[in-house]
């Protein structure tokens, strides 16, 4: 292989520029040429990237986001869309290709290799909702962004004896919403994967209002519901004076964490080695803290099993 293609794709976060580095200067240890499609697949169909040296990917690996940007290319999803892009690598003369992203990222990075191209996956995702792998890049910075906001909220919450809803992100993953529960002794976390029992919810508050308790805390991950509804559905049962706020895309963002710069090292690093070994049309992964490569095909296919035990503690934890 004389020269690689990496791109990152979908929902950016951090520990990705991490990733992009330690590839990149994988593959110029080994005399490989990198091509950094700029906007994920969008910058692969319009031809759009930069030949990367090892002085371009200077000074990234403690800046949030992708330095190559990232998006959404609806015409990448297209058959014909993703035929132009197998052209494109051949006219490029790309011989392997690393997607860096979330689970659409991975589907597309499965859908080249069945056209022949030789790919392998890094998971990058706040949600972590990606089989084979205990953690996608970027999960330990955006919890540690919620932590240090929940715990800002706590105390002002005490000053008021107040109750805040705080929504966090997850549309269909309750992890960062049970662990940021976890985190900072939330009483209540509520996720898309369990149905949430608003009668308990309430007792519990009320309960805690009752013991002269001068807060209540409940994270909501966004797919299970809106903050504001779960606030105006409880605001007087439960005696506290109720507030909500939504974290938005403030966890997305910010300096990685070194759990995620070492991440995102380890993964580019093991993706080049992977390309280059021959192994192709797989996803590298931290299984009990080595990386270890999954078939895309079967990583797409399989359900990451982690959050009934998760949510369970977060309540039993929280009362
Ligand atoms: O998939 C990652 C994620 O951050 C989700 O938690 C969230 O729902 C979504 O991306 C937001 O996407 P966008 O940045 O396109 O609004």
């Amino acid at each position: 292989m004389k020269k690689i293609g990496i791109l990152t794709s979908g929902g950016d976060c951090s520990g990705m520029n991490a990733a992009i580095r330690a590839a990149t200067r994988t593959a110029l240890g080994h005399g490989v040429q990198v091509l950094g499609f700029r906007k994920g697949y969008a910058g692969l169909l319009k031809g759009d990237f930069l030949e990367m040296q090892t002085k371009d990917v200077a000074g990234i690996l403690h800046r949030g986001g992708t330095f190559l940007q990232s998006a959404r290319s609806e015409e990448f999803r297209t058959v014909l869309g993703r035929e132009k892009a197998v052209r494109h690598l051949e006219e490029f003369g790309v011989e392997g290709l690393i997607v860096i992203g979330g689970d659409g990222s991975l589907n597309g990075a499965l859908a080249l290799h069945r056209m022949g191209v030789p790919v392998i996956g890094i998971p990058a995702s706040i949600d972590n909702d990606i089989p084979f792998t205990d953690m996608a890049l970027g999960v330990d910075t955006a919890l540690n962004n919620i932590i240090y906001a929940v715990d800002c909220i706590k105390d002002t919450a005490s000053s008021h004896d107040r109750a805040f809803v705080i929504e966090v992100m997850g549309r269909n993953s309750g992890y960062l919403a049970s662990m940021a529960a976890i985190a900072t002794g939330a009483e209540y976390a509520i996720v898309p994967e369990v149905e949430c029992d608003v009668a308990d919810l309430c007792n519990q508050l009320r309960h805690r209002w009752e013991e002269g308790r001068s807060n209540a805390i409940i994270i909501l991950a966004e797919g299970a519901g809106r903050a504001q509804n779960i606030a105006d559905n409880i605001k007087d049962a439960i005696g506290f004076e109720t507030r909500v706020t939504v974290l938005g895309h403030y966890q997305r963002g910010g300096a990685p964490s070194v759990f995620d710069r070492l991440l995102g090292s380890r993964f580019g690093h093991a993706a080049v080695e992977n390309l280059l070994a021959g192994q192709m049309g797989k996803m590298v992964g931290l299984c009990c803290n080595a990386i270890v490569p999954t078939l895309l095909e079967t990583v797409v296919v399989s359900e990451k099993r982690q959050q009934d035990e998760l949510h369970e503690m977060s309540l039993i934890l929280g009362i």
